[in-house]
């Protein structure tokens, strides 16, 4: 399939243009959302915030095309996040929007293990095309913590061992399996760790591969017996953190030394987001099982765990009644989405135009303030919690940005790929501005 040429979907892109943030449209759906959905969930900052220019209501989204998202009021928004990294070629793109128009007419719901579906098959033979190494062999998933409790069933299938090593400030999704695996903040397990698997043991992100090494020799350690590792190659959530040099590969290297399953959650660095096709290609180290999610649907819900024939041959055969499967197994829709999301990311060389990305961010913000990699940087701020407000005040300027890191600290920069250089030259303008009242803040408050 050949994408609808990019120039076409970039022209659409568009400056800020804010009025008042948020306006009284999506102040009055707020207050129905407050009624309806969980208060768990969405964040209803409290009214008198707004005495303080800071915490206020969501904007609620309306639509969004390219690197603009606009609100229930009009206002228009510049998308710094990409909305959780997902929107990595941009917002509704129209060969995304035709894929799944057409696919929508033809076939809208399969029949997950039962009967494959044309879409599906296709899928993953394109997932398995584009993996390192000899990753090969797909479970597809609805989204990304599924694919990492896809990708840690495989592994206890083919280590035949049940302890799994993960790391802190990693973000692996929210289900009680992979929130097993979580370990970026306190509060998200707190209320349900006796739920939890006991098997996952944390170590430092980074951590000296002595101490690893030393884990694994000594059973006297209660880490149980350790089938496998999961790691993000970078951490996404926890900050946008860059292992350091040669970290992954003396992972593989132990993975290799003591027969263990090597995953890498590649869910939010993959497909191109980090100047390589996988952040682990930057280190020239392959897994045995890959995660990928977020960007992979162009916007629509997926996951995938893609491993080795030898690592996905523990699974066996199925005997009819498949042991691992859902509902919307392989869901047409979604597979013909990613096919075109992918058609997309390789026109537009989503690795090229990511370094490129990161070269302007460097040159504009300095190496001391950037950190991360291609189009998955964060910005350093000079106090806990900074990150909060920042974002808050580049919302009221017309631009959308997530805090990021385990302290708060981070302003996290993972953009679509196709912002016009005018859209980037008013968000460094804008992020100036914010950096710079809360540094006013700062001295305010000391
Ligand atoms: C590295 C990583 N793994 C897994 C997940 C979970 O994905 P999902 O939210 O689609 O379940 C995320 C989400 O941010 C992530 O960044």
């Amino acid at each position: 399939m050949n994408p609808a040429p990019f120039t076409e979907h970039d022209g659409l892109a568009l400056p800020a243009l804010v009025t008042d943030v948020p306006g009284p449209a999506s102040v009055a759906a707020v207050d129905t959302l407050a009624r309806h959905e969980s208060p768990g969930i969405t964040a209803r900052r409290a009214r008198q915030g707004e005495a303080r220019g800071l915490g206020k209501d969501p904007i609620v989204w309306a639509r969004a095309t390219g690197g603009n998202v606009w609100d229930l009021d009009g206002n228009r928004f510049v998308d710094l996040t990409g909305a959780f990294g997902v929107a990595l070629i941009g917002h509704g793109h129209p060969a995304v929007v035709a894929a799944v128009e057409d696919q929508a007419r033809a076939l809208l719901h399969g029949m997950g293990d039962v009967y494959p579906n044309a879409p599906r098959i296709e899928l993953m033979a394109r997932l398995a095309a584009i993996a390192p190494g000899d990753l090969s062999q797909c479970i597809l998933a609805g989204g990304g913590a599924e694919a990492v409790e896809a990708a840690l069933k495989t592994a206890a299938l083919a280590s035949g061992r049940p302890g799994v090593i993960a790391f802190s400030d990693s973000y692996h999704g929210l289900s009680y399996g992979a929130l097993a695996a979580t370990a970026y903040k306190d509060d998200f397990r707190r209320p349900f760790w006796q739920q939890l698997g006991r098997h996952v043991t944390h170590l430092p992100y980074g951590v000296d591969p002595a101490v690893l090494r030393a884990l694994l020799r000594g059973p006297a350690s209660g880490a149980g017996p350790i089938g496998a590792i999961l790691v993000e190659p970078i951490l996404g959530r926890g900050g946008q953190v860059v292992p350091p040099a040669g970290w992954l590969r003396a992972l593989r290297d132990i993975a290799d030394e003591h027969d263990l399953v090597l995953v890498f959650d590649e869910i939010y660095t993959g497909l191109g987001r980090t100047g390589a096709m996988w952040a682990c290609d930057h280190d020239d180290v392959v897994p045995d099982v890959l995660c990928v999610g977020k960007a992979l649907g162009g916007g629509l819900p997926v996951g995938a765990c893609v491993a080795t024939p030898a690592v996905m041959g523990a699974w066996g055969r199925s005997q009819g009644e498949a042991i691992h499967t859902a509902t919307f197994l392989g869901n047409p829709v979604v597979a013909a989405a990613s096919l075109a999301a992918l058609d997309v990311l390789a026109a537009l060389d989503a690795p090229a135009r990511a370094r490129a990305f990161e070269a302007r961010v460097r040159a504009r913000f300095g190496d001391d303030r950037v950190r991360g990699r291609g189009a998955m940087l964060g910005l350093a701020l000079d106090s806990p919690g900074a990150a909060a407000r920042v974002t808050g005040r580049l919302l009221k300027d017309g631009f959308i940005a997530l805090p990021g890191g385990t302290h708060g600290d981070i302003l996290g920069l993972t953009p679509p790929l196709v912002l016009s250089a005018a859209q980037e030259a008013a968000a460094w303008d804008a992020i100036d501005r914010a950096i710079a009242a809360e540094t006013a803040h700062d001295g305010a408050a000391a």
